[in-house]
């Protein structure tokens, strides 16, 4: 096909195929063990497919309304208010979302205008920042740094200007699994409080939290919590990333703003799906579990390979575990994540990637949301390398 029109400018004119892709092929086409994307290698509850499945069979197979079941919005007030403390409105203060990804852009396309500069912090979550470029954004970068990828309060207090729209945090963090604390929370609070800095915090690992840590949800902070977007995602705690269905609270003013969004984005989400999950969550034990459950995952894949020539960085939540390989070579985390791939056939994801201006601090990352014995084939190869 010719190229029509030939002067088209990208507005994402850094943006490739992601390393997710990228490493996800090559750890195909080498027959490689693949922990670098991160999704989990075991289904969803059959009980759950069995609720989507029975919403379908009953006809529940047409739009749902702009912005989502009733009951399933009950049912995640009802969650919010029991862990959290905080209500939510499930009329106007909770809309249901196709995955956390589309919350994120919708949050951002909602209230960014161009030459609104937004705080982020790297490492950090890949869709952030084009969602922030496409709607005229400038980010702002606040880099953070193993072993503990601590947020240095203070630097962003500098970053700050009237210019400043939104901050995004994310807690438990992807790439690293570190979480933020009280005291982080204490400190935003704080330094935005005579702002009118929004600020949308990505809380889609909520309930992946180690070692009776608490999530540090913003719902918990009032003063955080009247100008936040919070976005959450079934796909992590239900095990179906596939099916791309998650959430967002926020007061209502800002869930005006946001819903004129998303009704011309998508309009609504999966109904059939939502008419499930809201049954589901019923049952709170299907949620609470989680902490334990990905918490074992961790403790096995980490005892497998504590005499491996890798170093096991700390992780508090999420189902990623950073190890380090400087005591095996000085290769880029890229160049070293590709040869493992291909000579040793495990697949990972470099941790510089996360980062706007790299920073390589020889460290890669690991999805254990994988089956048992997957965890222990991989940790055989890490051992022997
Ligand atoms: C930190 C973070 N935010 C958002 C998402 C996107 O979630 P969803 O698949 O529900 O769009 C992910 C998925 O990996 C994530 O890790």
């Amino acid at each position: 096909m010719p190229n029509y029109p030939s002067s088209i400018k990208s507005k994402l004119p850094k943006v490739g195929t992601t390393i997710f892709t990228v490493m996800s092929q090559l750890a195909h086409e080498n027959k490689a063990i693949n922990l670098s994307q991160g999704f989990p290698d075991f289904d969803s509850s059959a009980e759950l497919i069995g609720l989507v499945n029975g919403a379908m069979k009953k006809g529940l197979n047409q739009y749902a309304p702009m912005a989502g079941v009733m009951t399933l919005r009950e049912q995640i007030a009802k969650k919010t208010l029991s862990l959290y403390g905080t209500e939510y409105h499930p009329e106007s203060e909770i809309t249901i979302t196709s995955g956390a990804t589309q919350a994120i852009y919708t949050a951002i396309a909602s209230v960014i205008r161009e030459g609104d500069e937004v705080i982020i912090f790297t490492p950090a979550y890949d869709c952030y920042e084009p969602a922030i470029e496409l709607n005229g954004g400038k980010t702002l970068f606040v880099q953070m740094f193993a072993p503990t990828y601590k947020i240095d309060w203070e630097q962003v207090k500098k970053l700050i200007t009237q210019r400043t729209k939104m901050i995004i945090i994310n807690t438990p963090h992807n790439p690293t699994g570190t979480v933020l604390e009280e005291e982080d929370m204490l400190a935003l609070e704080k330094i935005i409080s005579d702002t009118d800095i929004v600020l949308l915090s990505d809380e889609v690992y909520e309930h992946i939290i180690f070692d009776g840590k608490q999530h540090q949800s913003v719902s918990k902070f009032p003063g955080l919590a009247e100008r936040s977007f919070i976005i959450s995602s079934f796909g992590k705690t239900f095990h179906n990333t596939g099916w791309k269905m998650g959430y967002c609270l926020a007061p209502k003013n800002l869930m005006v703003e946001f819903r004129k969004a998303h009704q011309f984005i998508v309009f609504s989400a999966n109904t059939p799906v939502q008419h499930g999950l809201a049954e589901y969550l019923k049952n709170e034990k299907n949620y609470l579990g989680l902490n334990d459950f990905y918490q074992k995952k961790r403790d096995l894949f980490n005892s497998l390979v504590k005499d491996s020539r890798f170093e096991i960085l700390p992780s508090s939540g999420t189902y990623f575990q950073l190890l380090s390989y400087k005591n095996i070579t000085d290769m880029s985390d890229t160049d070293y994540a590709i040869e493992l791939t291909k000579k040793h056939k495990i697949a990972s994801i470099p941790i510089s990637v996360f980062y706007h201006q790299k920073v390589d601090q020889n460290i890669l990352r690991f999805c254990m949301a994988k089956k048992e014995e997957t965890l222990q084939q991989a940790a055989e190869i890490l051992n022997k390398v």
